[in-house]
């Protein structure tokens, strides 16, 4: 996965493609590379291990002119982050360049093909074997560019986000996709575009866009409009859009990193994601009600399913672990959750009338889009909950509910994930209120209490100064465990895998109760163990657990509930949330956990927001 930008037009190409590597760099930052055609007409391509502000060092006494660019940041997926292997691409004739997003599956064969035409090689990627296939028909079919990708591509196996420039011809684009996305902005009076793997750094220049659909190839040329065919080369109509970011959200307003700013927004994302959804009324509750169009519109399908399947990856699935849990007590609906790279692969059983249930932050995960897929060829209906909105998972699916938390930048998820369990929540009261499996009364008196929350969660993000001082206990733990029941286990997983994200300390989520069944021989005086440890039905006998943690000398650090005496007398230190009803303790009890991993990570002087050998957004396999 990668960031990819491109520009033509009238103005200078160089800041804007370097600003948006920049605002994409979440995407992959191994390497990162640009290429202009200058104003004497020449071809520049530089390229550099490392991030996007390396390139802008190497490039400052180069020859940065031009009026059309692509460049990419790469996440290397075949071959080495090294120069050589970075993008763009050149083929062998010079006359194309190229940048990619994705994996070419089937490139060895291709390659060797193309050895036997008598190309050569420079780099060990997939993606020059797809610039050279270009360079090929393109050279057999009067070199017609657009004509040369639609040929190549059905060459093709695998998945790309593509955009080519020609060198003798300089005045267009072509861009093209394929389970990778791709996004065309549109500039006033067409005397402009702008590409890019998403909306964030063409929002700037313009509010109208193109989403590239699969299969489809973009002719891009200045003052004439866009022109898009298919694979089998037949003309598409096109489909402008209006998108609406808010750029303001896109930056660290003062925070010293993207995550802390966006654990911090949660309250308002909060806010945010039940405006127009949750109505209270505090005078009289009997108005209390949730209104999601998602289930008028399906609402025959969704009251008939007797079996939902969640699929996600990561911290969206932990959501759906959760979610899980929410459905089976208000809707008494069977639900599984799904590991969405295991479900594809396994030949599940779908019927009809099921729901599939796909959980994403960026809407892009190629594994949760291709479990779609599968599941729409059953005939299951598919309902989405995405953040990014105009996402390829959001465009699939036939329904869903955007979180509509704002751009997440940080590369550990943080506020998609209390937004994903705030819309679960959501659809799980709404949906059993309407089959009649969760009484009116409690219905009422749920939402008044998820009204709460948002406040609730300023509360906890008040113990940061004293998350931060027991964090520095913790900085050079080698392995922590992190313990949890019922709504709780989710967090238990969800707060081990922000800590061994950004903090790179091994860590490990378990149902408490399962402790004695392995995992305690790992306790000693060096090993932290985080108890989540609120009231509710288990709360006694994870104080159990807690003793047998104790009288091994473990260190323990616990969540407690606001006035909790007894755990207080166990563990060494404990951070205390407010009360809320059972089944809302997610909300909270993951908020001190994400601070407590930022914490640790900063103290250990790693990269929060780009942590080693991940990616934001994980479009390949
Ligand atoms: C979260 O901190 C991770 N970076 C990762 O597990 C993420 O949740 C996963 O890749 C799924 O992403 P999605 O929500 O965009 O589909
Ligand atoms: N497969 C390509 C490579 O390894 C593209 C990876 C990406 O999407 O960044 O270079």
């Amino acid at each position: 996965m990668c960031g990819i930008v491109g520009y033509i037009g009238s103005q200078e190409a160089f800041p804007i493609l370097i600003k948006g590597l920049k605002q994409l760099e979440y995407r992959g930052y191994d390497s990162a590379g640009i290429a202009l055609i200058s104003e004497s007409k020449k071809l520049n391509i530089y390229k550099t291990k490392g991030k996007v502000i390396h390139l802008e060092e190497e490039t400052q006494n180069r020859d940065k002119s031009g009026n059309v660019g692509i460049a990419h940041t790469r996440w290397a997926t075949h071959g080495e982050p090294s120069v050589v292997n970075a993008h763009p691409h050149i083929s062998m004739s010079g006359e194309l360049t190229l940048v990619h997003n994705g994996i070419i599956e089937n490139y060895a064969l291709l390659k060797e093909q193309l050895i036997e035409k008598g190309y050569t090689f420079k780099s060990t990627t997939d993606t020059e074997v797809l610039v050279q296939l270009i360079d090929y028909y393109y050279q057999k079919n009067g070199k017609k560019l657009t004509k040369a990708v639609c040929k190549a591509l059905n060459d093709v196996i695998g998945a790309y986000a593509i955009v080519v420039l020609e060198t003798n011809n300089p005045g267009h684009l072509v861009a093209a996709r394929k389970s990778s996305p791709l996004v065309v902005g549109v500039g006033q009076d067409q005397k402009d575009y702008y590409i890019a793997s998403d909306a964030t750094p063409i929002v700037a220049y313009t509010k109208k866009v193109v989403y590239l659909e699969d299969g489809q190839i973009a002719d891009i040329t200045p003052n004439k409009e866009i022109e898009i065919i298919n694979l089998e080369e037949k003309s598409m109509n096109v489909d402008i859009h209006e998108v609406n970011l808010d750029i303001s959200k896109l930056s660290k307003g003062g925070f010293d990193h993207f995550m802390l700013k966006e654990i911090y927004d949660q309250p308002q994302c909060l806010k945010d994601c039940m405006r127009g959804r949750l109505f209270v009324d505090e005078e009289n509750p009997c108005n209390n009600r949730i209104v999601l169009s998602a289930l008028t519109n399906f609402k025959d399908r969704l009251l008939q399913a007797k079996h939902i399947i969640i699929v996600a990856c990561g911290t969206s699935w932990h959501a759906g672990l959760i979610g899980k849990q929410l459905i089976e007590k208000f809707c008494r609906i069977r639900v599984e959750v799904e590991y969405a790279s295991e479900f594809r692969y396994r030949d599940p059983v779908i019927e009809k009338d099921d729901v599939i249930i796909a959980i994403s932050q960026s809407g892009e995960t190629a594994d949760t889009l291709a479990a779609i897929q599968l599941a729409k060829e059953h005939g299951a209906l598919i309902f989405g909950i995405v953040n990014a909105v105009g996402s390829s998972i959001a465009r699939e699916a036939d329904t869903g509910i955007y979180i509509h938390v704002g751009p997440e930048i940080g590369v550990a998820s943080t506020k998609a994930f209390t937004g994903q369990v705030n819309v679960l929540t959501l659809l799980a009261l709404a949906l059993g209120h309407e089959i009649g499996t969760l009484p009116d009364d409690q219905y009422r008196q749920n939402i008044a209490e998820l009204s709460l929350i948002p406040s609730k969660i300023q509360e906890v993000l008040q113990q940061n100064e004293k998350i931060k001082r027991i964090s520095t206990y913790f900085t050079y733990a080698r392995n922590f465990l992190y313990l949890g029941r019922g709504f709780n286990y989710p967090v238990a997983l969800e707060g081990a895998l922000k800590l061994k994200e950004i903090s790179y300390i091994h860590a490990e989520g378990y149902p408490a109760a399962e402790m004695k069944h392995g995992p305690i021989a790992l306790v000693d005086q060096e090993m932290p163990i985080i108890f989540i440890a609120t009231h509710h039905k288990l709360y006694q006998k994870i104080i159990s657990n807690m003793e047998e943690v104790k009288s091994r000398k473990g260190r323990i650090l616990a969540i407690v509930t606001e006035g909790d005496e007894d755990v207080k007398k166990i563990a060494n230190e404990t951070i205390e949330i407010p009360q809320t009803l059972n089944f809302l303790i997610p909300l909270l009890t993951v908020i001190p956990l994400q601070l407590l991993s930022y914490h640790v990570a900063v103290a250990r002087g790693l990269n929060v927001d780009m942590p080693r050998n991940l990616a934001k957004s994980v479009t390949v396999e």
